[in-house]
């Protein structure tokens, strides 16, 4: 199934520029895909450093974020995405880097099988990406929020960060709760993309690969 999306993700995939590239087990089936490509593809953004060991891998141009001046596409993966296709995110610890590269992406594709389509966010524990030194005042200002927050055991990001996982949280208003996250000091951000949702969801289901677009 991971596999149909990654393959249906490449008509997304703007020919001659360069590529924003998520991170998870169904974006590295997307480098697989992208691999088969060529010179078809400027290169790629990457959104983690093992995103960016795969692509390089497979002799993919992996370029820094500052050195693109545009970006049509970004595609990625998620732990759970609603009908409106606000998403958690961050379940492999990659979450900030791939909401920047998102924020700078024309066009967010989602691609993901059918289990992680949900009613209501949070069910999967949301990530929020920590400053080591204030760990312990964001894990009491995140109780706030009325889930329990748990630090990540043995996880330091990529930008040498600690990771928090609220796990309890029922979502009604998730762009109130990533901008109300994002106020506590200390946090760099948190797994909610709900005030830049992905522009399109492609679905794996047993039917064949289903194509959401926000509604
Ligand atoms: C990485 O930090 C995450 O945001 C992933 O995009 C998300 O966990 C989905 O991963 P899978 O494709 O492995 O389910």
């Amino acid at each position: 199934m991971k596999q149909a999306v990654a393959r249906a993700a490449i008509a997304h995939i703007v020919e001659g520029q360069v590529v924003g590239v998520g991170t998870g087990s169904t974006a590295n089936f997307f480098i697989d895909e992208l691999a088969l490509l060529g010179q078809r593809i400027r290169g790629a953004v990457a959104s983690s450093e093992a995103t960016r060991r795969r692509l390089e891998g497979h002799g993919i141009r992996v370029l820094d974020l500052n050195e693109v001046d545009r970006l049509p596409v970004y595609v990625d993966g998620a732990d759970e995405i609603n009908p409106s296709l606000q998403m958690i995110k961050g379940g492999g610890g990659a979450l900030t880097r791939e909401k920047i590269v998102a924020a700078v992406a024309e066009k967010f594709v989602c691609i993901a099988d059918q289990s992680k389509l949900v009613a209501v966010l949070g069910h999967f524990p949301l990530p929020v990406e920590v400053i080591p030194m204030a760990v312990n005042h964001v894990r009491r200002e995140l109780a706030r929020f009325g889930g329990e927050p748990i630090v990540r055991d043995r996880c330091t990001t990529d930008n040498g960060n600690l990771i928090i996982d609220v796990h309890g949280l029922e979502i009604a208003d998730a762009a109130a709760l990533e901008s109300g996250i994002n106020q506590i000091v200390g946090v760099v951000t948190n797994g909610l993309f709900a005030r830049r949702p992905a522009d399109v969801c492609l679905l794996a289901t047993a039917a064949g690969v289903q194509t959401k677009i926000a509604g």
